[in-house]
């Protein structure tokens, strides 16, 4: 079987190395993938984005299967375009994908299908979005832009003053795009928080092992958001049953919903959660795997992902399949370049990639080959995965791998997944007991 996947991130490597992991044994193909994907995959000079480009390019090689990763080309419609040409895709429809692609229609669709989320209001103006924010104070609010941002258009208010420069830059300054602007303005909640990814089929939602990552570029969640420094799975206080519990509330009534609209979901359904003391409660949707949860996933799935990633494309195709992980703990720390995340390098020469010991994954996220040399080509350049039989071994030696890799202006969070097993179960016990509590008092 050839199979496509499409994108050229550290995500899409982790999807390469775990679809090369198969029994089925595929021919992997990759576009436009990187310098590390290369190694593992015939890359494709085309970009994600070119989505006229890729289906003829799955004509042309006779692709079987394409897997998206990344939301961009599966907002402009990449899988429908496909299915229009009766090839078959991993990921959801362009109207599926709207619950990653605008921020008010996953909190419509969250509020008809029951889920919990942080109350909210839209709105279309800078006034509006004044009086929202004074309608909705409690300890802070969060300021959404509507629309794809890669990240970047979410402002966490402390302050009411902070809370209407973040509408201004929306409403006033148009950095967002300017046409039709429009913003979610939702009470700020508190809490740890947790990633949960789930298969789906249209039908159903199951749910993957849980996963935490880290968003800010600094050690101990400080300085600007990134599009994620490291992440670690599995999460303390999260079993099996717990995880079963989380989906059939949140992710399970989405994909309910999603069926009765005439618009079923298929892919990776990603709910962002926040643990608060009432429960958990999303704070977005995304309709593809996460970067950099999936690189700390994907290498303790034991059951075989090409037939899961199959399955998930045909309606309904997940009846009785149950996914399969290893009991060990996976970390993976992220390596940007100068600058990230204002700005990225490129052109620097890495070295040290052969000294990383054969059982450390080292996924390329922006690399590229330069005079026969491996070079960064982006804001954030490897990811390092080991599995270990805790969380403190698995740690240990991703840091000790990704000790022995170099390049001018190498940055990494030196705490991801440091201390996590207690921070989680302090944090879970506290969460428990303000549940208890608030049941107590019911
Ligand atoms: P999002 O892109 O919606 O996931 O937001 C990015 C980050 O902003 C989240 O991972 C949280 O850290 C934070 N955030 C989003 N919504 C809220 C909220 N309602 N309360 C507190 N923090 C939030
Ligand atoms: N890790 C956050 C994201 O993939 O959006």
């Amino acid at each position: 079987m050839k199979v496509l996947v499409v994108g050229g991130g550290g995500r899409e490597h982790a999807l390469v190395r775990a679809l090369g992991r198969s029994p089925q044994r595929p021919e992997l193909l990759c576009a436009p993938g990187n310098a590390g994907i290369a190694q593992d995959a015939r890359v494709v000079d085309l970009a994600a984005g070119d989505v006229e480009g890729l289906v003829a390019a799955v004509e042309r090689e006779g692709v079987d299967f394409t897997v998206v990763g990344p939301e961009a080309p599966l907002v402009a419609g990449l899988v429908d375009a496909l299915a229009a040409g009766g090839h078959l895709a991993f990921g959801p429809s362009a109207a599926a994908a709207r619950l990653e692609g605008s921020k008010a229609f996953a909190k419509e669709a969250m509020e008809q299908a029951g889920v919990p989320t942080a109350r909210w209001r839209r709105v279309a103006s800078l006034g509006e979005g004044i009086e929202a924010v004074s309608e909705l104070a409690g300890p802070g609010v969060v300021i959404k832009a509507d629309g794809l941002a890669a990240g970047k258009g979410v402002t966490v208010a402390d302050t009411a003053a902070q809370a209407r420069a973040a509408l201004a830059e929306i409403f006033v300054e148009g950095r967002f795009g300017a046409a039709e602007a429009s913003a979610v303005v939702e009470e700020r909640l508190e809490g740890a928080e947790l990633s949960l990814l789930a298969l789906c089929d249209g039908e159903r939602a199951v749910p993957m092992a849980p996963a935490r990552d880290y968003k800010r570029i600094g050690e101990g969640d400080t300085g600007p958001n990134t599009g994620g420094m490291g992440s670690y799975s599995p999460v303390a206080g999260f079993d099996a049953a717990r995880v079963r519990a989380i989906a059939a509330a949140v992710h399970q009534p989405v994909v309910e919903l999603m069926r009765a609209r005439g618009t079923p979901f298929h892919g990776v359904l990603y709910a962002g959660l926040m643990l608060t003391a009432s429960g958990p409660s999303v704070l977005e949707f995304n309709v593809r795997f996460g970067d950099p949860e999936t690189q700390a996933v994907l290498p303790r799935l034991r059951s075989d992902p090409l037939e899961l990633l199959l399955a998930a494309a045909r309606p309904g195709g997940l009846e009785g399949m149950e996914l399969e992980w290893s009991a060990r703990s996976a970390v993976t720390v992220v390596l940007a370049g100068a600058g990230y995340p204002a700005s990225s390098s490129s052109g620097e020469v890495i070295a040290g990639l052969e000294d990383v010991p054969a059982g450390v994954e080292v996924l390329h996220a922006g690399t590229t080959v330069q005079d026969g040399g491996i070079v960064t080509a982006g804001g954030r350049v490897l990811n390092v995965t080991a599995l270990g039989d805790d969380l403190r071994s698995a740690r240990e030696a991703a840091y000790a791998a990704a000790e022995m890799v170099s390049f001018t202006g190498m940055q990494l969070r030196r705490d991801i997944a440091a201390g996590a097993g207690e921070l989680n179960s302090m944090r879970v016990g506290a969460a428990a007991a303000g549940a208890a509590a608030a049941a107590k008092g019911a």
